[in-house]
């Protein structure tokens, strides 16, 4: 068994795909442990986008992260941060496969809908931030 970290982004719940996504997680038979909707300020989305601080996306990334409420997920089930990753598609809606929550849903880099842990040491990091009551 597996944890990772889901964050359903504002353009998600702005859509109302919400129920959409997870009723996705749900039909993989993956558990989800604890869930949330939370409005991100801007400490906790530089932190946990930390390792893009340098990047020329980076402001534009945050704006849109703090600019709404979001539903943040402790999502379990084995490989679960694989599974999830697939399940998200690529990074870029433009290149995620039919299918998958971008290549059905998105059409924009930035509001790209979800974010998934992209290895444990990621999912052990964002849990202790969004779910320190968890960990
Ligand atoms: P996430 O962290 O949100 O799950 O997305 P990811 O792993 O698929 O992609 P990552 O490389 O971690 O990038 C984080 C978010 O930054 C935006 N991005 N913009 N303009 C660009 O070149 C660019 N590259 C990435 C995306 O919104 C991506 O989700
Ligand atoms: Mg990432």
């Amino acid at each position: 068994m597996e944890r990772t970290f889901v964050m359903l982004k504002p353009d998600a719940v702005k859509r109302r795909l919400v129920g959409e996504i997870i009723k996705r997680i749900e039909a993989k038979n993956l558990n989800i442990i604890a869930l949330k909707m939370i409005h991100i300020d801007r400490k906790l989305a530089e932190t946990h986008y930390g390792e893009h601080r340098e990047k020329p996306f980076f402001k534009d990334l945050v704006d849109f992260v703090t600019s709404g409420p979001a539903v943040a997920m402790i999502v379990e089930g084995p490989n679960a941060i694989s599974v999830v990753r697939t399940m998200m598609g690529a990074t870029n809606p433009f290149n995620a496969a039919p299918g998958t929550i971008r290549g059905d849903f998105g059409l924009d880099l930035t509001q790209n809908l979800i974010h998934g842990s992209d290895s444990p040491q990621s999912a052990q990091r964002e849990l202790a931030l969004f779910f320190p009551e968890e960990t």
